[in-house]
C-alpha cells in the first residue's frame, strides 16, 4: 500500500514537471487496449502495431522464425523430466544447488548428463492458483518461443504439491547484481548499450510474436540475466502475464508488490494492460542501466528518491552527465547521452500513446550505438 501511494504521488509530481508529455499522438490514434483476459483482441492489437510501424525501413517481420536472431535452436525437446527426476537431480532441492530466490520461488542449477545446464524453479504455494489456471494453457506457446534475448522455457511440471518451471540456465547472474558491482567489474557504457538493445530485442519479439502478443508485465533489472559474454536475456516472461487475469483479483496490488517504480501509471489508473506498459517499465530499466540507481532509492533525500524524477530535473537543466552512473570512468559524448536519455524519457511518457513501440526503441538505440562506435573510433585514433 505504501508503494502504491508513493508511486501515485510520483505520478502527480511527474505529470506536473513534464507538460511536454501531455501532447497527443499526431495521428490521434489510441493504442488498442487489451482487456484483462480478453485474448480475442490480441491479434487485432498485433495487426495494429504492425500497421503503425510498416513505414519503417527496418521492418521486423512478425514471423518469429525470420525475426529470430538466435543462434541455431538447441532443441532438447521435449525436455520431459518427471518430478521424481527433478527431485533426484536437485538432490531434493539442496541449498547447495540454489542459485537464486525471487518472489516466485527458489531456483536451482542442474547439470544434465548431456552437458545441458538448466535452471529449475520451484514455485511457492501462493502462486499455484495462477500457475494452474493459466500457465498450463500458455506452456505450449511459451516453449515455442526461441530468441537469443529471451530465457528459453524448457518444461513445466504440475504434480501433487509441486509446480516446477524448467528453463535454460544463464551463467552470469542478474543485471541488478552487476549494476551493484557484485561481480567486481563495472559495465562500460558500450556494454550497457548492448544490454539495453538486447532487452529491447527480446521485448520486441514478445510484443510482435505470432498471433498472440505477449506482455511481460514485470520488466526489471532482476529479471534480466547476463551470459558469460555479457549479452542479456529477459527472464520470467509468461509468469507475469498469468497472475492477474482473474477478474476481480487485485491486479495492481499484486504487481506493485514486486516492482514498485516500474509499473505503467496508466495501467495503475485503468487496470488495462498493453504492450506499452512494458515500454514504460523498459524506460525505467534503461535509466537504471545508465544511472546504476534503482527506480526508487529509499535511502536518498526527497528530491532524489524517485530516480526518474531526479533524472528529469537534471536532464531539463542540460546536465545529463550527472545522471550517468558515477562508477563509469569513461567520458561519454554529450550528444550520445542526450539521444539516449531522449529515448528513455519517451518510454516513460505518462500517456501510452506518447510512448514508442519497442521496435522503434530498438531502431533508435541502433543509431545511438552506431554514433557511439564512431566516437570510440575517433578516441582510438586520437590515442
Ligand atoms: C514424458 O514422460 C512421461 C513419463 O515419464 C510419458 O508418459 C510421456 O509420454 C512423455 N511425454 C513426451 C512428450 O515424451
Ligand atoms: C561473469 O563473466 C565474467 C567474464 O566472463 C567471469 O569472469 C565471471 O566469473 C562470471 N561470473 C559468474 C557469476 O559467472
Ligand atoms: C544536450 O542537451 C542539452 C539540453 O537540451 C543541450 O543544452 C546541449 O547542447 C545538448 N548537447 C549536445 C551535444 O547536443
Amino acid at each position: 500500500m505504501v508503494a502504491t501511494t508513493t508511486t501515485g504521488m510520483f505520478l502527480l509530481c511527474f505529470d506536473a514537471l513534464c507538460p511536454c508529455f501531455g501532447s497527443k499522438r499526431k495521428d490521434g490514434s489510441e493504442d488498442p487496449v487489451l482487456a484483462r483476459g480478453a485474448t480475442s483482441s490480441s491479434s487485432f492489437e498485433l495487426r495494429s502495431i504492425s500497421d503503425r510501424i510498416s513505414g519503417s525501413p527496418l521492418r521486423v517481420p512478425p514471423s518469429p522464425s525470420r525475426f529470430s536472431l538466435s543462434s541455431p535452436p538447441s532443441r532438447n525437446d521435449p525436455l520431459n523430466l518427471s518430478l521424481e527426476q527433478v527431485i533426484k537431480l536437485t538432490r531434493n532441492f539442496s541449498p547447495a544447488l540454489m542459485i537464486g530466490e525471487s518472489y516466485f520461488g527458489k531456483a536451482y542449477r542442474v547439470d544434465l548428463q548431456d552437458g545441458l545446464v538448466v535452471a529449475i524453479k520451484r514455485a511457492r504455494k501462493e502462486h499455484f492458483a495462477s500457475l494452474h489456471a493459466e500457465f498450463r494453457n500458455e506452456i505450449a506457446l511459451l516453449k515455442k518461443i526461441e530468441h537469443r534475448n529471451l530465457v528459453q522455457l524448457l518444461g513445466y511440471i504440475d504434480k501433487g504439491n509441486e509446480r516446477i518451471v524448467i528453463t535454460e540456465f544463464v551463467a552470469n547472474g542478474t543485471l541488478r547484481d552487476h549494476l551493484d558491482g557484485q561481480h567486481g567489474l563495472v559495465l562500460g557504457f558500450g556494454q550497457r548499450l548492448e544490454i539495453a538493445i538486447d532487452v529491447a530485442h527480446g521485448l520486441t519479439y514478445l510484443h510482435l510474436y505470432a498471433e498472440k502478443p505477449i506482455i511481460h508485465r514485470d520488466v526489471k533489472s532482476s529479471n534480466i540475466l547476463l551470459t558469460e559474454g555479457f549479452r542479456a536475456k529477459v527472464a520470467d516472461f509468461g509468469f507475469a502475464r498469468i497472475g492477474s487475469t482473474e477478474p476481480g483479483q487485485s491486479v495492481i496490488q499484486t504487481d506493485v508488490k514486486g516492482t514498485a517504480g516500474y509499473v505503467d501509471p496508466e495501467y495503475l489508473r485503468t487496470n488495462y494492460l498493453t504492450v506499452k506498459s512494458d515500454v514504460f517499465s523498459y524506460g525505467i530499466l534503461l535509466l537504471e542501466i545508465l544511472s546504476g540507481r534503482r527506480p526508487i532509492e529509499v535511502n536518498r533525500g526527497a528530491r532524489e528518491k524517485i530516480t526518474v524524477r531526479w533524472a528529469f530535473e537534471k536532464y531539463n537543466k542540460g546536465d545529463v552527465q550527472s545522471i550517468l552512473d558515477p562508477m563509469l570512468t569513461e567520458s561519454v559524448n554529450e550528444d550520445i547521452l542526450n539521444k539516449t536519455f531522449d529515448v528513455m524519457f519517451q518510454c516513460v511518457a505518462p500517456t501510452r500513446a506518447d510512448r514508442p513501440p519497442m521496435k522503434e526503441v530498438v531502431e533508435k538505440l541502433w543509431k545511438i550505438r552506431r554514433d557511439y562506435a564512431k566516437t570510440q573510433n575517433r578516441a582510438e585514433v586520437a590515442l
